[in-house]
């Protein structure tokens, strides 16, 4: 008997596939969430990560084609990278034991390291590609769970919010209750955010790239030596984000302005602004938004700028003006609350 080779197993039944993920912005409540208080994502539809994956030559492996980045990898020579862990679980959970050659190529318009969820976006591109060429249908959460796994390799202690707006594509309310001692830690509350009437939001890039980890990780160590202020801080956020969600219901888009205002000074006084962040948000006022806030992790990477359909344009002109090097303009649709199909 001969101990079966598993890179001798090449699946025979793959076909070509796409899959794409959308950018995400945070509404409100970053940071705090990864304390236990609520937060609200959106998924920006019209700015995608793409993925292409075709069977490649024979014994060639998986080779990634990050098109954008300009850079090509075989997964084998580094199989413990987060993104090359994800594949190759990925590829054991839709073909166990199989090594398939595979041709996978990315491309995204989403800015990187810059709060809007680049990784996550790229991360479920690949999945639902991968799953695509496999024939199979994998559900929104378990998407979100394997590109979770993926984000904590990333991150150190994500919250969860950005795999989980990205894979299930619809505005969502979020908690992550907080572990409870050793018991195992509860799973995330997640609830479609409902949306009454369309608004205008202009995402200011400031150019500046801030790795999520960074900013994490000082919050931690901020949080770890003033606790009661930092717990204080939250609660204030999650105050806001409750109020937020009652506007958005309500279609109170005049209200929601000064509560994202106000958001953005409490991420001031958590300590994750930075000049360039505060000079497109006082640019933005300046131009008649309703509000403004960075969004994201901080230090750098995009704001959002709340603005109505004639205030838009002088607002994207000032926020180019004040040093932003992209200015995206989403309009945010009426959303009923309903969840979306739950499909690849
Ligand atoms: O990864 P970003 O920059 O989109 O922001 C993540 C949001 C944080 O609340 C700061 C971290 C988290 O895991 O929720």
């Amino acid at each position: 008997m001969h101990a079966v080779d598993t890179t001798t197993i090449r699946p025979t039944n793959l076909v070509d596939a796409i899959g794409s993920a959308p950018a995400k912005l945070i509404l409100c409540g970053e940071h705090a969430v990864v304390y236990g208080r609520p937060a609200i994502a959106l998924p920006l539809e019209g700015i995608r990560a793409r993925a292409r994956v075709r069977l490649g030559a024979p014994h060639t492996g998986i080779v990634v084609f990050a098109t954008s980045l300009r850079r090509r990898w075989r997964v084998a020579e580094d199989p413990n990278t987060p993104l090359n862990e994800l594949i190759l679980a990925t590829v054991a959970q839709l073909a166990p034991g199989t090594l398939p050659d595979l041709r996978i190529s990315i491309r995204s318009g989403i800015p990187i390291a810059s709060g809007m969820g680049s990784g996550a976006a790229v991360a479920t591109a690949i999945v639902r590609a991968l799953a695509g060429s496999f024939g199979q249908k994998l559900t929104a959460a378990t998407i979100s769970s394997m590109v979770y796994a993926s984000e904590q390799r990333f991150h150190g202690t994500p919250s969860g919010i950005d795999n989980t707006v990205i894979a299930f594509e619809q505005p969502i309310w979020y908690i992550r209750p907080p572990a409870d001692g050793d018991a195992a830690r509860p799973a995330p509350i997640i609830q479609p955010a409902s949306i009454a009437t369309p608004f205008t939001l202009l995402v200011g890039d400031t150019g500046v790239r801030s790795p999520t980890r960074a900013p994490v990780g000082e919050v931690r160590a901020r949080w770890q030596a003033s606790t009661t202020a930092y717990n204080c801080l939250f609660d204030n956020v999650a105050l806001l984000a409750y109020r937020i969600r009652d506007c958005l219901a309500a279609g109170a888009i005049y209200e929601l302005g000064p509560l994202l205002s106000q958001n953005h000074a409490l991420l001031q006084q958590i300590g994750v602004s930075s000049p360039e962040l505060d000079a497109l948000v006082a640019a933005a006022m300046r131009a008649g938004a309703l509000g403004a806030k960075l969004s994201g992790a901080g230090w750098g990477g995009v704001m959002l700028a709340l603005a109505t359909p004639e205030t838009a344009p002088q607002i994207a002109y000032a926020l180019k003006a004040a040093g932003a090097r992209r200015v995206f303009e989403t309009t945010v649709a009426p959303y009923s609350g309903a969840p979306a199909p739950d499909t690849v």
